[in-house]
């Protein structure tokens, strides 16, 4: 849309930032908007050349006032906390933003010129709170692998005496030997819990050419082979994406877990034939992941219209043995987590009664 030739040299960065940003005259008729204002106006860039920017604002006042202010030399930057109105939000609620207005050179003409930097209140929340998350993860990570190491040592040592104890009890009391079968049975548990606790991290990566749709629809057909009648697995792909390097088979487990959690909690919709999933791909431009900032990825959704993580379990879903049903291990979305992450991406989650939504964000090349 963009044609970045004709652009004065002093912009064209600011079309790579994620941040919306606006040069304006002292009057707040706009100069230059960069690509993120244009994206998430939804307007063109000659719809945007010669507007006046404070009329896309709740406050148009308050947004004149500073302008003036700051081009007058009373202040160098101001900030303040605005709602955005015009363009693609006219008849929603407007758009929630941040507001940094700074001075600037003047341009060629000798025209006072005020850079206006607007930040979604909403992204940088989000923002927050995935690069905590990416943190908490990590330290649990850490200490689930340590943890595991040391019940995994003893474990061996425990099963051999309770071993050498059976054989002891056989020519004694060989009704004795029940309990010796609990503890091997019970070690054995916790073995193999341990070793699933262990599996992400040691498995080799085998990297090859993945097309995340064969992916979703390898994930769908394993599904609906356990679930033939009364669920159906809708799909929405972005056929435009891109094949990408990554682990074929560990992306599968990844999609899988989710799926099949998603399929696990539609149980009753099921039963009554009205339960749905939806996998859906999109491209994402300007994603930041962690800390690490990607020019393009993909988005995979998976949402079910279930009954929604319930709210005691919503924050810590993807913790090692964290589970919200009989019999659960608590490891499927803490190895998915594993796996996005082993690929540069993440997995978050909004959830709510009638819909849960997974998104799976994948950087792409
Ligand atoms: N789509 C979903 N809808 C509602 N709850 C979910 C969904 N996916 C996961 N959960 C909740 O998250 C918990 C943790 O999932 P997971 O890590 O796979 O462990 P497990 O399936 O062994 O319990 C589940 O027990 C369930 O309570
Ligand atoms: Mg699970």
């Amino acid at each position: 849309m963009t044609d970045t030739q004709s652009l004065p040299p002093e912009y064209v960065g600011l079309d790579l930032l994620a941040t919306m940003v606006i040069v304006v005259g002292a009057d707040g008729e706009c100069l230059f908007a960069n690509t993120a204002f244009e994206n998430i106006m939804r307007l063109s860039r000659r719809a945007v050349q010669k507007a006046l920017l404070p009329e896309w604002f709740d406050d148009a006042q308050r947004l004149i006032d500073t302008l003036s202010g700051v081009a007058a030399n009373q202040y160098s930057s101001s900030r303040f906390d605005a709602v955005l109105r015009r363009g693609a939000w006219a008849h929603e609620d407007g758009l929630p933003v941040h507001v940094i207005v700074s001075q600037m050179d003047a341009g060629v003409d000798g025209a006072p010129r005020v850079l206006v930097e607007l930040i979604e209140i909403a992204q940088l929340a989000r923002q927050d709170r995935d690069e905590r998350n990416h943190d908490q993860v990590q330290a649990t990570k850490e200490l689930t692998r340590n943890l595991a190491h040391e019940i995994k040592n003893p474990l061996g040592g425990i099963r051999g005496a309770a071993q050498l104890l059976a054989l002891e009890l056989q020519e004694g009391s060989p009704e004795l030997t029940e309990y010796t079968q609990v503890i091997v049975h019970e070690v054995d548990r916790l073995q193999s819990l341990v070793d699933r606790l262990l599996a992400p991290h040691r498995k080799a990566h085998v990297v090859g050419d993945v097309n995340i749709h064969e992916i979703c629809e390898r994930v769908r057909a394993l599904v609906l082979i356990e679930h033939p009648r009364g669920l159906v697995i809708q799909r929405d792909y972005d056929t435009s994406l891109p094949d990408f390097r990554g682990d074929r088979e560990q992306l599968i487990q990844m999609v899988l877990n989710i799926v099949q959690n998603a399929a696990q909690v539609l149980g009753p919709r099921i039963a009554a034939g009205d339960a749905q999933i939806v996998l859906r791909t999109r491209v994402a431009r300007q994603v930041t992941v962690g800390k690490q900032r990607w020019r393009l990825a993909l988005e995979l959704h998976i949402e079910d219209n279930g009954p929604g993580v319930p709210a005691e379990i919503r924050d810590r879903i993807f913790f090692p043995l964290v589970s919200g049903r009989e019999g659960g291990s608590g490891l499927g979305l803490t190895l998915a987590q594993t796996i996005a992450q082993q690929h540069q991406g993440m997995i978050d989650c909004e959830s709510e009664p009638g819909l849960t939504n997974f998104r799976i964000t994948l950087p792409l090349p």
